[in-house]
């Protein structure tokens, strides 16, 4: 059902841990299977993110596109890493199985949440940033929390 690429990064992920003075931490869940991911980024003063780790109570999937993501946004900049987006890494693993596409989703909030967080505690604007909303897991919006 897994690629060779997927399953390499499943087995071998990339940047898994966490990092004690990361400048950036997002959590966010999948509220369709309620896994859970931790992402860390050490962001330097250009705006460069020098490090990455990450930590997921997630299936495989989410394993391997956290794994991907991470290695394509070390070492660029807050807002390309803000141009991520699930599908690009999904591409990048050679496809996931339909059904477990939506997965990928939690590697591109947990970025972006981590980014979020670090905007906000430094007053900063991105405006790739605009209508993002770290406790949301799902594509449209609303304003109250679920039951
Ligand atoms: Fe939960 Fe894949 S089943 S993230």
């Amino acid at each position: 059902m897994y690629n060779e690429k997927v399953m390499d990064h499943f087995m071998n992920p990339r940047n898994v841990g966490e990092i004690e003075d990361a400048e950036a931490i997002g959590e966010v869940g999948n509220p369709r299977c309620g896994d859970i991911m931790r992402m860390y980024l050490k962001i330097d003063n250009n705006d460069v993110i020098t490090d990455v780790k990450f930590k997921t109570y997630g299936c495989g999937s989410a394993i391997a596109t956290s794994s991907m993501a991470t290695e394509m946004i070390k070492g660029k900049t807050v807002k390309e890493a803000l141009k991520l987006t699930n599908m690009a890494v999904v591409e990048a693993l050679d496809g996931l199985p339909p059904a477990k596409v939506h997965c990928s989703v939690l590697a591109e909030r947990a970025v972006k949440a981590a980014i979020y967080n670090y905007a906000k505690a430094r007053n900063l604007m991105y405006e790739e940033l605009e209508g993002f909303d770290p406790n949301d897991g799902h594509d449209h919006h609303h304003d109250h929390e679920e039951e």
